[in-house]
């Protein structure tokens, strides 16, 4: 038996349009990077409202928040939910927000009906998920999950050298509790679909079945600078040429594997004067399928073209993986407490693989997990004109409340 706690769907569209001012664009979108002064301002205001809650806040040494309501029992972990509050430098209002505010929304209404849950509710904030300040994505929940160390993470640095040690320093926000220190009952993240088949479909909710493999590198080619207008075309080493190609490649060997999809979303040129031939070029790769074989395949695609380029123009160039997150596949008994869910909402639902990298993929290796999905417009994302309605965004977080709730059923009466 699911309890009959509703949500208040006013209340969560509040938050969201409130704390969209942190970082908030002249678009509409919110440009708010992990350990930014614009992160910090929005972890403050998390954890004051946390805190009104009756939550105890606590911090990890990579500055996960977790803000923790206690429940019946003492014993048992907590069940969480959460998401980031980071975003995309033209991120907007929804990505990671959402899962966030949804999950508070949740807890607010549990606070409000003095509703005791079996086990300890705990709702997180998880440090640096977008990976666009900092690569990897999903970097703090990593080291939660014991794929990457603290060491690692405090060592990334943003494309201006600052470190994500010093920042976390700088803002305030590294606890001493080691990350992965307490054990997680079970994690469900409430997100935006970021794609368009909930919307096509006209289905409200997406249960989540897993997360697709996610392959990242870093590209320098090198050339040589030379003089525009007195180097004859056949004696250049134009390191931009050689990207060209590439990027151009890297778009077929997606066409190649459907539905794998590859970008090319970060160059730098130098030295990026229009009469200098470009000496060198740095470029990122984004590589996506659901099979981790076929990108296996497409992996070899790329370092095969790497060579021919590199002869063929004379460049050198040198490709370092930098992330390799494997296909996930969700719990099933936390897929079943979202499905319920989603009926006793009486909520059109459809099954989903996400094609995002989301917190969730790495929690579902220390404990079982899963996520929700709800539509947004013309299924886009990292775009500050991404939009989800309030009916949406309030569908989620009651499915989200329900499903936590049926899972704290297992433990009525252990
Ligand atoms: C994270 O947002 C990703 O999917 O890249
Ligand atoms: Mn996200
Ligand atoms: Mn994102």
């Amino acid at each position: 038996m699911i309890s009959n706690l509703t949500i208040n769907p006013q209340r969560l569209w509040d938050m969201l349009m409130e704390t969209a001012a942190f970082g908030g664009t002249a678009k509409g979108g919110i440009k708010r990077l992990t350990l930014t002064d614009e992160d910090k301002a929005v972890r403050d205001w998390f954890r004051k409202e946390c805190e009104a809650l009756g939550c105890t806040v606590t911090l990890d040494e990579v500055g996960n928040m977790f803000a923790r309501r206690p429940g019946k029992r003492s014993d048992l972990p907590p069940i969480a939910l959460g998401s980031h509050l980071d975003t995309q430098p033209t991120g907007g209002k929804f990505d990671g927000v959402l899962g966030v505010l949804g999950a508070l929304e949740a807890l607010k209404t549990l606070h409000e009906a003095g509703y005791e849950t079996n086990a300890p509710i705990e709702l997180i904030n998880w440090t640096n998920e977008e990976g666009s300040r900092y690569a990897p994505a999903m970097l703090a929940s990593g080291v939660f999950a014991g794929v990457f160390t603290r060491e690692f993470a405090d060592s990334r640095e943003d494309r201006e050298g600052i470190s994500f040690g010093s920042e976390l320093d700088r803002i305030g926000y590294r606890g001493t509790e080691k990350a992965g220190g307490h054990k997680l009952g079970a994690f469900f993240e409430l997100h935006i679909e970021q794609g368009p088949i909930l919307e096509a479909e006209e289905k409200m909710i997406g249960v989540v079945q897993g997360v697709q493999g996610m392959r990242w590198y870093e590209v320098v080619v090198t050339g040589r600078d030379a003089h525009t207008g007195s180097t004859p075309m056949t004696m250049r080493k134009n390191a931009l040429l050689g990207a060209t190609r590439l990027i151009d490649a890297i778009d077929a060997i997606a066409f190649d594997n459907l539905p794998g999809v590859g970008t090319v979303g970060l160059v730098e040129v130098k030295p990026n004067s229009r009469n200098v031939i470009p000496g060198e070029v740095f470029f990122t790769v984004d590589f996506r399928h659901p099979d981790d074989a076929v990108l296996d395949v497409m992996e070899a695609a790329l370092k095969e073209k790497v060579a021919a380029v590199a002869a063929e123009r004379g460049l050198e160039i040198v490709l370092t993986p930098v992330w390799n997150s494997p296909a996930v596949k969700f719990d099933p008994d936390c897929i079943a407490a979202v499905r319920a869910g989603a009926e006793k909402a009486g909520f059109a639902s459809r099954d989903i693989v996400s094609g995002a990298g989301h917190d969730a993929a790495y929690i579902a290796r220390i404990a079982p997990t899963t996520m929700i999905f709800v539509p947004c417009k013309d299924g886009l994302s990292h775009n500050e004109a991404e939009s989800s309605t309030l009916e949406e965004c309030a569908a989620g977080a009651q499915v989200l409340l329900s499903a936590v709730l049926a899972y704290d059923e297992r433990f009525a009466g252990v």
